[in-house]
Protein backbone atom coordinates (compact mmCIF):
# COMPACT_ATOMS: atom_id res chain seq x y z
CA UNK A 1 0.00 0.00 0.00
CA UNK A 2 2.50 2.43 1.24
CA UNK A 3 5.18 1.01 -1.37
CA UNK A 4 2.23 1.98 -4.42
CA UNK A 5 1.63 5.58 -3.14
CA UNK A 6 5.32 6.56 -3.01
CA UNK A 7 5.50 5.09 -6.69
CA UNK A 8 2.68 7.12 -7.72
CA UNK A 9 4.08 10.64 -6.63
CA UNK A 10 7.42 9.67 -7.80
CA UNK A 11 6.06 8.76 -11.30
CA UNK A 12 4.26 11.95 -10.76
CA UNK A 13 6.62 13.81 -10.05
CA UNK A 14 8.85 12.80 -12.90
CA UNK A 15 6.34 12.72 -15.29
CA UNK A 16 5.66 16.96 -14.22
CA UNK A 17 9.66 16.86 -14.11
CA UNK A 18 9.93 15.15 -18.50
CA UNK A 19 6.74 17.49 -19.31
CA UNK A 20 8.58 20.78 -17.96
CA UNK A 21 11.43 19.71 -19.94
CA UNK A 22 9.83 18.80 -23.03
CA UNK A 23 8.32 21.92 -23.42
CA UNK A 24 11.47 23.99 -22.92
CA UNK A 25 13.37 22.12 -25.58
CA UNK A 26 10.34 23.06 -27.71
CA UNK A 27 10.75 26.65 -26.99
CA UNK A 28 14.11 26.55 -27.34
CA UNK A 29 14.22 24.98 -30.83
CA UNK A 30 11.43 26.98 -31.66
CA UNK A 31 13.05 30.28 -30.64
CA UNK A 32 16.11 28.60 -32.94
CA UNK A 33 14.19 28.36 -36.41
CA UNK A 34 12.71 31.75 -36.07
CA UNK A 35 15.98 33.31 -35.12
CA UNK A 36 18.07 31.49 -38.29
CA UNK A 37 14.66 32.71 -40.39
CA UNK A 38 14.93 35.94 -39.31
CA UNK A 39 18.97 35.76 -39.76
CA UNK A 40 18.53 34.47 -43.38
CA UNK A 41 14.95 36.11 -44.52
CA UNK A 42 14.58 39.50 -43.24
CA UNK A 43 12.16 40.61 -40.85
CA UNK A 44 9.01 40.76 -43.85
CA UNK A 45 9.63 37.70 -45.29
CA UNK A 46 8.78 35.17 -42.52
CA UNK A 47 5.63 34.73 -44.03
CA UNK A 48 7.25 33.94 -47.55
CA UNK A 49 9.28 30.82 -45.84
CA UNK A 50 6.30 28.60 -45.61
CA UNK A 51 5.12 28.96 -49.30
CA UNK A 52 6.93 26.00 -50.92
CA UNK A 53 8.15 26.03 -54.75
CA UNK A 54 8.46 29.59 -54.87
CA UNK A 55 12.09 31.21 -53.97
CA UNK A 56 11.75 33.68 -51.37
CA UNK A 57 12.78 36.53 -53.09
CA UNK A 58 10.48 35.57 -56.37
CA UNK A 59 7.65 35.17 -53.33
CA UNK A 60 8.01 38.58 -52.45
CA UNK A 61 7.50 40.01 -55.76
CA UNK A 62 4.42 38.01 -56.51
CA UNK A 63 3.14 39.61 -53.17
CA UNK A 64 4.19 43.12 -54.08
CA UNK A 65 2.67 42.67 -57.40
CA UNK A 66 -0.63 41.16 -55.86
CA UNK A 67 -0.51 44.33 -53.19
CA UNK A 68 -0.22 46.92 -55.72
CA UNK A 69 -4.67 46.63 -56.58
CA UNK A 70 -4.55 46.70 -60.04
CA UNK A 71 -3.03 43.72 -61.19
CA UNK A 72 -4.08 41.06 -60.15
CA UNK A 73 -2.48 37.47 -61.24
CA UNK A 74 -5.09 34.87 -62.22
CA UNK A 75 -4.82 32.30 -59.36
CA UNK A 76 -2.74 29.28 -61.99
CA UNK A 77 -5.23 26.48 -60.54
CA UNK A 78 -7.93 28.19 -61.06
CA UNK A 79 -8.54 30.16 -64.32
CA UNK A 80 -11.41 32.26 -63.09
CA UNK A 81 -12.77 34.60 -65.56
CA UNK A 82 -13.65 37.41 -63.94
CA UNK A 83 -10.17 37.83 -62.51
CA UNK A 84 -9.17 37.90 -66.31
CA UNK A 85 -11.88 40.16 -67.12
CA UNK A 86 -10.54 42.84 -64.19
CA UNK A 87 -6.84 42.76 -64.96
CA UNK A 88 -7.84 43.45 -68.65
CA UNK A 89 -10.08 46.23 -67.97
CA UNK A 90 -7.74 47.92 -65.64
CA UNK A 91 -4.71 47.92 -68.02
CA UNK A 92 -6.05 50.80 -69.14
CA UNK A 93 -5.35 53.01 -66.01
CA UNK A 94 -1.65 54.09 -66.13
CA UNK A 95 -0.70 53.13 -62.70
CA UNK A 96 -0.12 49.29 -64.27
CA UNK A 97 2.49 50.76 -66.77
CA UNK A 98 4.14 52.05 -63.42
CA UNK A 99 3.76 48.95 -61.73
CA UNK A 100 5.66 47.39 -64.76
CA UNK A 101 8.20 50.01 -64.78
CA UNK A 102 9.04 48.81 -61.23
CA UNK A 103 9.04 45.42 -62.43
CA UNK A 104 11.71 46.33 -64.97
CA UNK A 105 13.88 48.02 -62.56
CA UNK A 106 14.41 44.90 -60.80
CA UNK A 107 14.47 42.48 -63.83
CA UNK A 108 18.36 42.47 -65.89
CA UNK A 109 18.66 44.66 -69.08
CA UNK A 110 15.99 44.34 -72.52
CA UNK A 111 12.62 45.77 -70.88
CA UNK A 112 13.17 49.68 -71.65
CA UNK A 113 11.29 49.78 -74.70
CA UNK A 114 8.96 47.50 -74.20
CA UNK A 115 6.45 49.96 -71.78
CA UNK A 116 6.15 51.74 -75.28
CA UNK A 117 4.92 48.85 -77.06
CA UNK A 118 2.86 48.10 -74.41
CA UNK A 119 1.21 51.52 -74.20
CA UNK A 120 0.40 51.03 -78.26
CA UNK A 121 -1.09 47.66 -77.12
CA UNK A 122 -2.84 49.14 -74.91
CA UNK A 123 -4.74 52.01 -76.37
CA UNK A 124 -6.18 49.14 -78.95
CA UNK A 125 -8.36 47.26 -76.41
CA UNK A 126 -11.89 48.83 -77.67
CA UNK A 127 -13.17 45.02 -77.71
CA UNK A 128 -15.89 44.69 -75.51
CA UNK A 129 -17.40 41.44 -76.89
CA UNK A 130 -14.52 39.35 -78.69
CA UNK A 131 -16.05 38.41 -82.78
CA UNK A 132 -17.27 34.87 -83.37
CA UNK A 133 -13.78 33.46 -83.86
CA UNK A 134 -13.44 32.17 -87.81
CA UNK A 135 -14.20 28.75 -87.89
CA UNK A 136 -13.13 26.75 -90.87
CA UNK A 137 -15.35 23.51 -91.79
CA UNK A 138 -13.32 20.72 -90.84
CA UNK A 139 -15.02 18.27 -92.44
CA UNK A 140 -13.40 19.15 -96.03
CA UNK A 141 -9.96 17.60 -94.66
CA UNK A 142 -11.47 14.75 -92.89
CA UNK A 143 -9.35 12.27 -95.94
CA UNK A 144 -6.44 14.11 -95.65
CA UNK A 145 -3.39 14.01 -94.27
CA UNK A 146 -2.31 17.32 -91.92
CA UNK A 147 0.57 18.98 -91.40
CA UNK A 148 0.70 21.92 -88.70
CA UNK A 149 3.35 24.84 -90.28
CA UNK A 150 3.99 27.26 -86.75
CA UNK A 151 5.89 30.34 -87.17
CA UNK A 152 7.97 31.82 -84.24
CA UNK A 153 9.50 35.37 -83.26
CA UNK A 154 7.29 37.31 -85.19
CA UNK A 155 4.77 39.36 -85.35
CA UNK A 156 6.24 41.14 -88.26
CA UNK A 157 4.39 43.92 -90.29
CA UNK A 158 6.11 43.07 -93.23
CA UNK A 159 7.34 39.13 -93.79
CA UNK A 160 3.94 38.55 -91.79
CA UNK A 161 2.36 40.04 -94.17
CA UNK A 162 3.78 38.63 -97.17
CA UNK A 163 2.91 35.12 -95.37
CA UNK A 164 -1.18 35.76 -94.94
CA UNK A 165 -1.02 37.55 -98.67
CA UNK A 166 -0.78 33.84 -99.84
CA UNK A 167 -1.88 31.33 -97.56
CA UNK A 168 -5.79 31.06 -98.93
CA UNK A 169 -3.47 29.61 -102.23
CA UNK A 170 -2.75 26.73 -100.24
CA UNK A 171 -6.39 26.64 -98.29
CA UNK A 172 -4.00 26.56 -95.41
CA UNK A 173 -4.00 28.53 -91.95
CA UNK A 174 -1.53 28.56 -89.65
CA UNK A 175 -0.29 29.21 -86.13
CA UNK A 176 2.10 32.49 -84.68
CA UNK A 177 3.79 32.02 -81.65
CA UNK A 178 4.32 35.65 -81.33
CA UNK A 179 7.01 37.11 -79.40
CA UNK A 180 4.96 40.05 -76.78
CA UNK A 181 7.19 42.89 -77.03
CA UNK A 182 6.89 42.72 -80.79
CA UNK A 183 3.28 42.53 -80.70
CA UNK A 184 2.64 46.84 -80.26
CA UNK A 185 4.48 47.43 -83.01
CA UNK A 186 3.29 45.07 -85.43
CA UNK A 187 -0.21 44.57 -84.15
CA UNK A 188 -2.03 44.79 -87.80
CA UNK A 189 -0.08 42.06 -89.13
CA UNK A 190 -1.69 40.03 -85.94
CA UNK A 191 -4.70 41.05 -85.74
CA UNK A 192 -5.08 40.13 -89.46
CA UNK A 193 -3.66 36.92 -89.12
CA UNK A 194 -6.40 35.94 -86.55
CA UNK A 195 -9.22 37.96 -88.53
CA UNK A 196 -8.36 35.52 -91.58
CA UNK A 197 -8.42 32.50 -88.90
CA UNK A 198 -4.83 31.60 -87.72
CA UNK A 199 -3.98 30.52 -84.92
CA UNK A 200 -2.33 33.07 -82.43
CA UNK A 201 0.32 31.42 -79.65
CA UNK A 202 2.73 32.63 -76.91
CA UNK A 203 6.46 32.62 -77.79
CA UNK A 204 6.35 34.94 -74.02
CA UNK A 205 7.17 38.29 -73.70
CA UNK A 206 10.95 39.30 -74.22
CA UNK A 207 12.19 35.19 -75.75
CA UNK A 208 14.48 34.72 -73.07
CA UNK A 209 15.59 31.51 -71.55
CA UNK A 210 12.99 30.26 -69.02
CA UNK A 211 15.33 28.21 -67.30
CA UNK A 212 17.35 31.25 -66.46
CA UNK A 213 14.34 33.20 -64.58
CA UNK A 214 12.65 32.79 -61.52
CA UNK A 215 9.14 31.96 -61.07
CA UNK A 216 7.86 35.57 -60.94
CA UNK A 217 9.54 36.42 -64.01
CA UNK A 218 8.68 33.37 -65.60
CA UNK A 219 4.96 34.12 -64.73
CA UNK A 220 5.36 37.93 -66.04
CA UNK A 221 6.27 36.66 -69.18
CA UNK A 222 3.34 34.98 -69.61
CA UNK A 223 0.79 36.92 -68.26
CA UNK A 224 1.89 40.08 -70.06
CA UNK A 225 2.26 38.57 -73.50
CA UNK A 226 -1.06 37.00 -72.98
CA UNK A 227 -2.82 40.51 -71.72
CA UNK A 228 -0.80 42.00 -75.08
CA UNK A 229 -2.39 39.67 -77.31
CA UNK A 230 -5.88 39.96 -76.21
CA UNK A 231 -5.75 43.63 -76.08
CA UNK A 232 -5.67 43.15 -80.13
CA UNK A 233 -7.10 40.03 -80.76
CA UNK A 234 -10.03 39.84 -78.24
CA UNK A 235 -8.78 36.65 -76.83
CA UNK A 236 -5.66 35.11 -74.76
CA UNK A 237 -3.60 32.53 -76.45
CA UNK A 238 -4.44 28.87 -74.93
CA UNK A 239 -1.11 27.51 -76.54
CA UNK A 240 2.81 28.18 -75.97
CA UNK A 241 5.82 27.50 -77.11
CA UNK A 242 8.74 28.49 -74.73
CA UNK A 243 11.72 29.73 -76.61
CA UNK A 244 14.23 27.28 -77.53
CA UNK A 245 11.62 24.80 -76.53
CA UNK A 246 13.15 24.96 -72.77
CA UNK A 247 10.31 23.89 -70.44
CA UNK A 248 9.87 21.63 -67.40
CA UNK A 249 7.02 20.64 -65.24
CA UNK A 250 7.29 23.47 -62.63
CA UNK A 251 7.09 26.25 -65.85
CA UNK A 252 4.31 24.65 -67.42
CA UNK A 253 2.53 24.40 -64.00
CA UNK A 254 3.54 28.55 -63.70
CA UNK A 255 2.53 29.08 -66.92
CA UNK A 256 -0.81 27.11 -67.07
CA UNK A 257 -1.05 26.76 -70.85
CA UNK A 258 -0.91 23.92 -73.65
CA UNK A 259 2.94 23.36 -74.72
CA UNK A 260 3.42 23.13 -78.11
CA UNK A 261 6.71 22.36 -79.45
CA UNK A 262 7.59 20.86 -82.84
CA UNK A 263 8.76 17.55 -84.49
CA UNK A 264 10.15 19.06 -87.75
CA UNK A 265 13.20 21.76 -87.27
CA UNK A 266 13.83 23.42 -90.60
CA UNK A 267 16.93 25.56 -88.86
CA UNK A 268 15.00 27.83 -91.85
CA UNK A 269 16.66 30.92 -89.43
CA UNK A 270 20.35 29.63 -89.50
CA UNK A 271 20.65 28.97 -93.42
CA UNK A 272 18.18 31.28 -94.90
CA UNK A 273 18.05 28.68 -98.10
CA UNK A 274 14.28 28.47 -99.72
CA UNK A 275 15.40 25.30 -101.23
CA UNK A 276 16.84 23.51 -97.95
CA UNK A 277 13.88 24.55 -96.27
CA UNK A 278 11.56 22.64 -98.77
CA UNK A 279 13.97 19.88 -99.60
CA UNK A 280 13.76 19.26 -95.79
CA UNK A 281 10.27 19.53 -95.36
CA UNK A 282 9.89 16.87 -98.12
CA UNK A 283 12.20 14.59 -96.61
CA UNK A 284 10.79 14.68 -92.91
CA UNK A 285 6.87 15.20 -93.44
CA UNK A 286 4.11 12.94 -91.94
CA UNK A 287 0.53 13.07 -91.09
CA UNK A 288 0.53 15.42 -87.51
CA UNK A 289 3.86 16.99 -88.07
CA UNK A 290 4.29 20.07 -86.29
CA UNK A 291 7.23 22.20 -88.87
CA UNK A 292 8.70 24.97 -87.25
CA UNK A 293 9.69 28.04 -88.89
CA UNK A 294 10.22 31.73 -88.12
CA UNK A 295 8.22 34.40 -89.95
CA UNK A 296 11.23 36.99 -89.88
CA UNK A 297 12.90 35.79 -93.00
CA UNK A 298 11.75 36.10 -96.49
CA UNK A 299 13.47 33.12 -97.02
CA UNK A 300 11.06 30.98 -94.56
CA UNK A 301 7.82 32.67 -96.10
CA UNK A 302 8.99 31.72 -99.38
CA UNK A 303 10.34 28.51 -98.50
CA UNK A 304 6.98 27.42 -96.53
CA UNK A 305 5.06 28.43 -99.41
CA UNK A 306 6.88 26.31 -102.05
CA UNK A 307 5.92 23.15 -99.68
CA UNK A 308 2.78 23.75 -99.40
CA UNK A 309 2.57 23.99 -103.07
CA UNK A 310 4.41 20.52 -103.56
CA UNK A 311 2.52 19.13 -100.13
CA UNK A 312 -1.41 19.94 -101.51
CA UNK A 313 -0.54 17.30 -104.77
CA UNK A 314 0.38 14.46 -102.34
CA UNK A 315 -3.06 15.21 -100.41
CA UNK A 316 -2.08 17.21 -97.05
CA UNK A 317 -3.97 19.83 -95.67
CA UNK A 318 -2.23 22.81 -93.36
CA UNK A 319 -4.52 23.13 -90.02
CA UNK A 320 -3.57 25.03 -87.42
CA UNK A 321 -3.01 23.48 -84.22
CA UNK A 322 -6.64 23.83 -82.67
CA UNK A 323 -8.15 23.04 -85.95
CA UNK A 324 -5.33 19.45 -85.73
CA UNK A 325 -6.54 19.00 -82.09
CA UNK A 326 -10.10 18.91 -83.06
CA UNK A 327 -9.38 16.60 -87.06
CA UNK A 328 -7.14 14.64 -84.54
CA UNK A 329 -9.54 14.15 -81.65
CA UNK A 330 -7.01 14.50 -79.08
CA UNK A 331 -7.18 16.10 -75.83
CA UNK A 332 -4.19 17.99 -74.64
CA UNK A 333 -3.12 17.64 -71.14
CA UNK A 334 -1.46 21.15 -69.71
CA UNK A 335 1.76 18.89 -68.12
CA UNK A 336 2.63 17.80 -71.50
CA UNK A 337 4.71 18.67 -74.36
CA UNK A 338 3.67 17.70 -77.86
CA UNK A 339 5.72 17.85 -80.62
CA UNK A 340 3.26 16.17 -83.22
CA UNK A 341 -0.55 14.71 -83.16
CA UNK A 342 -0.90 10.93 -83.89
CA UNK A 343 -4.14 9.71 -85.09
NI1 LIG B 1 12.03 31.71 -80.85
Amino acid sequence: MEYEIICKRRLTKFTKIFITVTIALILLVTAIVLFSIEKFYGPQENENYKIAKTTPNSKKKINSLKNNSKIIFADMKDQNQEEKEIFIDETDEPEVKDAFSEISETNDTHQEDNSQELNIAEEELKIEDPEIVFQRDLRQFSDKKLVAFTFDDGPSNETTNKLLDNLDQYNARVTFFVVGSRVGANADALKRAYDMGNQIGSHTYSHKNLFKLDDSQIMEEVQRTNSTIKNIIGIEPTIIRPPYGNTNSEIRSIANMYTILWDLDTEDWKYRDTDKIVEYILNNVHDGAIILLHDLYDTSIDGALKAMEILEQEGYAFVTIDEMIELKNVSLNKDENYYYFDN
